[in-house]
This record gives structure tokens, C-alpha cells and sequence, in this order.
């Protein structure tokens, strides 16, 4: 099913064409060149391997760390990468001069820039730093929904992914014009398992700060369920093995957690008096039972590798008080990427002939090791 496109497709929502200003450059540094297909295209081989990166380039140091995680990356054979979000420092902790302003047209035009030194295809899905946190400025003033428009025009237009090689996705704005808007929210299939984006940053999914990020939530909120709902479908119907989901946002899975299980993990209470998770946890539940096969989620956001299987099923959990248990759900994975200041990330090895299908390994970037001295 998947396809590796290198030319532009015509005519949509969000479309234009991308300029590749350090393409020359990279290709000159490239360890195997700039024209690498993936594994579905070598031999026919159904597993392959993909790269995933989130809460990078906070401050100046980050910025050249990156440099070392583009290398790092680069020299490993990946069908794809994806940045989950936060590509630049939230702008309520940054200080002048250390790296790149964050929510500036300069930094997000860099950091495309890096996202195309990338050899392999590179989509990212956008984080409360690129622009739900953008208001925190001191000294400057940025509305976030002006953001939030400039990051759909620079990053995701056209129905092409970022990085040297590009992959082709389908685009929920080019679903349904109801979801015009929604450039963001992507899918990709490669041997039989779907890969799929949904915007949602951190910051409670920029949910209960004022009246008017309230609406914009609301809007965003029910068009990631639709596309959530619509991936599964599409993976039900055409008996996909796996699908992988990648948000920004850590969804505070522990919200619906028995407090059992709170109580033993020594969780505090949430930072949230409403969450804006919660829908969305409660419809990948309900869509993780129906579909039976592996799913896993991969996030950014707090900043902590970690691989575990924190989804329960609520209906072992409900109204069963302080005593019980529940059960999580076995075919659910989610994995957190490593972020900033750490500066490594993970592999993701796809094989659908596995009853797992997905298995996820870190992968230290020496050059960006931290060992206590
Ligand atoms: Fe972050």
C-alpha cells in the first residue's frame, strides 16, 4: 500500500510547493545518498524500521545536539521518521539568546529546514510549544491561533511528507471539507499497518485557559475523534495488523486509572481540574477493544523514555472502588519519546507478521550522552 513519491502533487487544501534550501548540502554529507527507498521496496520485504524524535531544540546547546541526532538518524536504514512535537523551547522558560527564539517565522523556518536534512521521510504533528504556549511570551506577544495557522501553512501543505525522501499522506483536510482546516492530522499505510497523526498538544490540549481556546479546542477536539474513529475503520476494513498513533501530548492516562493503581504508583493528583484528554482517551479505549490488534501510541511532552501499557479497560475499573485492580489492555503500548535536555531517540521495528507487530528499543545518540560528570 505505501508509496514513496518524490515528485509534488497538485492541487489542495494547504498545498504548495516546499523549498529545499540545505538539500544540496545534506546530500553531500549523506552517508548512503539522498535516494534511499524504504524496506517495501527492497526485495519485498515486509518489516522495516522507523525513527521516532520529540521535545528537541530548547535552547542553543539542544540546537547542536539536534545536529548530532539528525546524524545519528541519518545513518540508519528507517522506512520514516516522525517528530511528535515541541521542536523549539516553550517561550515562558526561554531566555534570550540561548538558541532561536521560540514562536518566531525565523525558528520555524529553521526547523523546517532541519526536518529536511533528514534523508528519510520526516512528519511531524505540532506541540504546545510551536503554539498553545505561545502567549507566555514576556517580552513579545504571539496569539496562538496566529500560530497555529502559520504552522499549518509552513508545515503542512501539499499531501507530501518533510525530509529528502518523501512519503505520500492522506490529509483529513482532504477527507472532508468539515475538516478543512485539519492539514495536520495525517495517515500512511506501509505492509499492512497504519500509521496516523492527531493534533494534540500538551498544555491539557489547550482546554480551560480562555473562551476563545475553549472553541478552538472543541472544534480540533472533534475532529481528532473523527479521525480517529476513521483510521480504525479504515484498519478494520482492509485487516491492517497495527496501528500506530502519534500525538504530542502525554494524555495523563493515569486520570482514568484505578486509584489502586494510583496509590501504588505514588501519582499525585492531576494538573488539570478538567482535562482535555478525556474524550479522546475514552474513544481509543472503545476503538483499541473492536479492533484486537496491537496499537500502540507514541508521545513526547514530559520529557521521560518510557515504554509501558498504561490504557485499562474501564469497564474492569468502574464503580468498583479503592480495592480494585482492572485490567490494562494488552494490545495497547504507548512509548515516550526522549526530550530535552536529553537528545536520543527511538526505534520502532514494524513487522506484521509478529502477533506484536511493533517493538520498541532506544537508541543513544553518543555524541549526546549524559553520564552524571
Ligand atoms: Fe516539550
Amino acid at each position: 500500500m505505501s508509496k514513496v513519491h518524490r515528485g509534488k502533487q497538485p492541487g489542495m487544501l494547504c498545498q504548495k510547493t516546499w523549498g529545499f534550501p540545505i538539500i544540496a548540502l545534506i546530500c553531500a554529507l549523506a552517508i548512503s545518498g539522498c535516494a534511499t527507498v524504504s524496506s517495501d521496496h527492497m526485495g519485498g520485504a515486509r518489516r522495516f524500521d522507523i525513527g521516532v524524535i520529540g521535545d528537541t531544540q530548547y535552547t542553543a546547546e539542544d540546537e547542536k545536539k539536534f545536529l548530532n541526532v539528525i546524524d545519528h538518524v541519518n545513518q540508519s536504514d528507517l522506512a520514516f521518521v516522525v517528530h511528535v512535537g515541541d521542536f523549539q523551547g516553550d517561550y515562558g522558560g526561554y531566555t534570550e539568546g540561548d538558541g532561536m527564539p521560540p514562536c518566531t517565522d525565523q525558528t520555524y523556518l529553521d526547523r523546517r529546514d532541519r526536518f529536511n536534512a533528514f534523508r528519510h521521510p520526516l512528519i511531524v504533528t505540532p506541540g504546545d510549544n510551536e503554539w498553545t504556549d505561545c502567549h507566555k511570551s514576556k517580552t513579545r506577544r504571539f496569539d496562538p491561533l496566529e500560530r497555529l495557522a502559520k504552522l499549518r501553512e509552513l508545515f503542512f501543505r501539499g499531501d507530501q511528507s518533510l525530509g529528502q525522501r518523501q512519503l505520500k499522506l492522506t490529509r483529513q483536510s482532504n477527507t472532508d471539507p468539515k475538516y478543512e482546516k485539519f492539514c495536520e492530522n495525517a495517515y500512511w499505510i506501509q505492509s499492512d499497518v497504519l500509521f496516523v497523526t492527531v493534533h494534540i498538544p500538551g498544555s491539557n490540549n489547550n482546554f480551560d485557559r480562555t473562551p476563545e481556546m475553549d472553541r478552538e479546542y472543541a472544534e480540533r477536539n472533534t475532529a481528532n475523534i473523527v479521525w480517529l474513529k476513521q483510521a480504525f475503520e479504515l484498519a478494520k476494513k482492509n485487516g491492517y495488523k497495527g496501528i500506530l498513533i502519534f500525538t504530542q501530548a502525554n494524555l495523563n492516562f493515569e486520570d482514568r486509572w484505578p486509584e489502586r493503581n494510583i496509590r501504588n504508583q505514588r501519582i499525585g493528583p492531576s494538573a488539570y481540574k478538567k482535562s482535555g484528554f478525556t474524550d479522546f482517551l475514552i474513544a481509543l479505549e472503545a476503538e483499541t477493544i473492536a479492533f484486537g490488534n496491537p496499537v500502540a501510541l507514541v508521545h513526547g511532552d514530559t520529557h521521560y523514555f518510557r515504554i509501558d501499557k498504561p490504557l485499562f479497560d474501564s469497564k474492569t475499573t468502574a464503580a468498583r472502588g479503592g480495592s480494585a485492580r482492572g485490567r490494562t489492555l494488552d494490545n495497547f503500548t504507548r512509548v515516550e519519546t526522549f526530550g530535552s535536555p536529553g537528545a536520543h531517540w527511538v526505534r520502532v521495528s514494524v513487522d506484521p507478521e509478529d502477533p506484536g507487530v511493533f517493538t520498541f528499543k532506544e537508541a543513544l545518540v553518543k555524541k549526546n550522552l549524559y553520564l552524571g560528570k
